[in-house]
């Protein structure tokens, strides 16, 4: 089954039809755990992943044969990323099965009812506590010391954060004497919604990335593998569950909350007991009411029974407990009308689609925009201007279009036709194959993207202007004085004396700075092309450029010509060692836009970019040589004893053949310096080689 196409009923499909589907959900859903829990970075939103599940566990149901030995319903989450070490949980960390209506939750505590045999008078109590939208982790303690704490990965495995769970304040570090000697608590760490609304507003600042929502802030906050970064960020945690514990409690779930609280943990204060299903719902819809004004997100109840010899005998099923259910809460929707569709251009040129709406509260947040991500996303929803449409708030912050009334649509309503170019700066707007996005070329003179661009411009690898660093760029350009890369050498013809009079500014810093420039009016070839910004165009590659076409003059003149496939120039410049179509493509698309052309002649105009000039080689006696590395180098790293090389003319191989003039073997050299031998190729020692370079 594709994602876009109707699902047939469960009970029509064919074994083969069902058994595709399962390995089609088994992929995804894969897939979506690891875009989740190891990259903190889900692509669908959760009601859509659950609707996944679902589908996977009814065809389950319905074709117990066909369930597959990697079955998402035999796995929770994903395995731990990388770079942590590995816990291994004494007893696994569950999830929990979903119930979506109260039809669910009464079946569930029917299922329990049948599964004890319990007389119809036997009062059932739940605990009922919100579902905490964070991450679920297990802290060890032992002798009332907090030893070891742990993600849960895929349930049987987790990540070791021990270091930065430490760095939370709602985790003690001891237990009080009485505590048992050996308890591992369980529950959420999250992060409260205006703490996260802080820290995104700090990430952009910054120039990171913002998280999408609380979740994927803390889930990436307890992930960073400097704890400093982690005790910055203001996480915390609640105490729901336990896992390996020394004495086995017995009484009631609600006793142990009980006990947390004793030891030092923070407990949800919104927890109850109920004793039926009226008072399970009466208490959803309260809280449901509430989940809008709370300061942390919650994403539904969960339910759990109280007697804990109860909870013994039901025991669990796969990867959930037979003892509790999450009851969700729907995605917050609610419909409105696109009064105007914008497209908004991003640093880096991204045109991104945004729908300005009627404003509408949304689980009471006041929503006036929302993301229609790019024109794939217009295209398949159809939407239009004047539409009304459904919108959500899935966890995530910026509200989604999820459809479209049709029957609201205006009779005049026309298809809404994306941009061909940028409405900031007018450049012409660029669509890679493979890529959704449109970007705008106009790199050097689009607003949008103008301070960013100014700022690497100025930068140290690049035209590393003294006294114009980003905090002056960004005022300056505020204040018209630079605009583009060019202004920075008119500078002083231009406005002279604005300068000399601006606030903050006197005669003598004024002089600094025009000398400072002054004194960059000089540059090589390899950091001009670096400093223009182009996509993909990073110094390595700057300096490929530089290397193949020598001087700027001939650079400009070959990537003017590649504009056209068929030209010699396009050939020649992805033959370069190190470029490929995709990096042409940007080149070419930068050179394509005349705005790009015109700051490029006035910077032509005024600095003097100096000829590349191949290193100095001759007398070396690597010059022209191929040289492998291979072992460990005692004296310097690989990148460095490869930079050598290269800067005496040799050109460093990855592997061995008969063209390698020299291999240098340090220490554990294996298979290379075999086949050297074999092939008579020289082997230099670590020693041989430095006397090589030095002498
Ligand atoms: S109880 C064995 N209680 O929801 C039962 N889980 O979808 C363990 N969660 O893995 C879970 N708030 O990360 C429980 N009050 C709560 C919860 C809660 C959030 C998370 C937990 C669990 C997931 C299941």
């Amino acid at each position: 089954m594709g994602k876009d196409s109707p699902p047939l009923p469960v009970e029509d499909l064919t074994p083969l039809q069902a058994a595709a589907e399962l390995e089609y959900l088994a992929l995804e859903i894969a897939a979506h755990d690891t875009a989740y829990h190891q990259q903190d970075a889900p692509v669908i939103s959760d009601a859509d992943y659950d609707a996944l599940r679902q589908r996977n566990d009814a065809i389950e149901a319905h074709f117990p044969d066909l369930i597959r030995s990697d079955s998402p319903s035999k796995r929770l989450g994903a395995a731990p990323a990388e770079g942590f070490t590995k816990i291994t949980h004494t007893r696994p960390m569950l999830s929990l099965d979903n119930a979506f209506d109260a039809e669910d939750v009464s079946e569930f505590v029917a299922r329990v009812r049948r599964f004890l045999k319990l007389d119809p008078e036997e009062i059932v109590e739940l605990v009922c506590e919100p579902k905490i939208d964070g991450l679920s982790i297990a802290l060890r303690f032992e002798q009332g010391k907090f030893i070891q704490g742990a993600t849960r990965g895929d349930g049987t495995t987790g990540e070791n954060v021990t270091a930065n769970l430490r760095t939370i304040s709602d985790i003690p570090d001891t237990l009080p004497p009485g505590a048992p000697d050996m308890v591992e608590i369980r529950g959420e760490v999250y992060m409260g919604r205006d703490d996260f609304l802080s820290l995104n507003k700090r990430q952009v600042e910054a120039g990171d990335k913002p998280f999408a929502n609380p979740r994927n802030a803390a889930a990436g906050s307890l992930r960073q593998l400097d704890q400093t970064i982690t005790a910055k960020r203001p996480l915390h945690f609640f105490a729901y569950a336990w896992g390996e514990i020394s004495h086995e409690p017995e009484g009631t779930h609600w006793d142990m909350l009980e006990k947390f609280k004793g030891w030092g943990f923070s407990v949800n204060p919104l927890a109850r007991l109920c004793t039926d299903i009226a008072g399970l719902i009466k208490l959803y819809d309260e809280i449901a009411e509430k989940r809008a004004t709370l300061p942390y997100d919650i994403d539904g109840m969960v339910y759990k029974i109280n007697r804990l010899d109860w909870q013994d005998r039901l025991g669990m099923v796969s990867r959930a407990p037979r003892w509790a259910i999450a009851h969700k809460f729907p995605a917050e929707q609610a419909q409105t009308v696109i009064e105007k569709i914008d497209i908004q251009v991003g640093r880096t040129g991204v045109l991104t689609p945004v729908a300005r709406l009627k404003p509408v509260t949304v689980g009471g947040v006041v929503v006036s925009n929302a993301t229609l991500h790019n024109e794939d996303m217009i295209t398949k929803l159809d939407v239009r201007q004047g539409d009304t449409v459904m919108i959500q708030r899935a966890g995530d912050v910026i509200p989604q279009v999820v459809k479209v009334i049709m029957e609201n649509r205006p009779a005049e309503s026309k298809p809404y036709l994306f941009l061909e170019t940028c409405p900031v700066c007018g450049s012409h707007v660029h669509r890679e194959e493979g890529e959704v996005a449109k970007r705008c070329t106009g790199g050097l003179v689009c607003p949008a993207q103008a301070v960013e661009r100014l700022k690497h411009f100025v930068s140290r690898n690049a035209f590393d202007i003294e006294g114009l660093g980003a905090k002056n760029i960004e005022a300056f350009w505020k204040d018209g004085l630079i605009k583009n890369p060019a202004d920075i050498f008119t500078l002083k013809d231009d406005h002279e004396r604005e300068i000399r009079n601006r606030e903050g500014w006197g005669d003598q810093s004024a002089t600094k700075l025009f000398r400072a420039i002054d004194e960059r009016r000089s540059i090589s070839l390899e950091r001009f092309i670096f400093a223009l910004g182009i996509r993909q165009i990073g110094q390595a590659t700057a300096r490929l450029l530089a290397k193949q076409y020598l001087t700027l003059t001939n650079w400009r003149a070959a990537m003017v010509a590649a504009i056209d496939p068929e030209d010699e120039a396009y050939r020649d410049l992805i033959d370069i060692d190190g470029i490929g179509p995709s990096m042409a493509e940007d080149l070419i698309a930068f050179f394509d836009e005349p705005h790009n052309i015109d700051v490029l002649e006035r910077l032509e105009k005024s600095l003097n970019v100096a000829d590349f000039v191949p290193p100095e080689t001759g007398g070396s006696p690597l010059a022209g040589k191929t040289v492998v590395f291979t072992g460990t180098l005692e004296k310097m790293s690989r990148g460095e004893a490869k930079a050598r090389a290269e800067s005496l003319g040799a050109k460093v191989a990855g592997s061995v053949s008969k063209k390698t003039d020299f291999v240098v073997a340090g220490a554990d050299s294996g298979s290379k310096a075999k086949k050297a031998a074999a092939l008579g190729v020289t082997i230099l020692s670590e020693a041989d080689w430095l006397a090589m370079i030095e002498g």
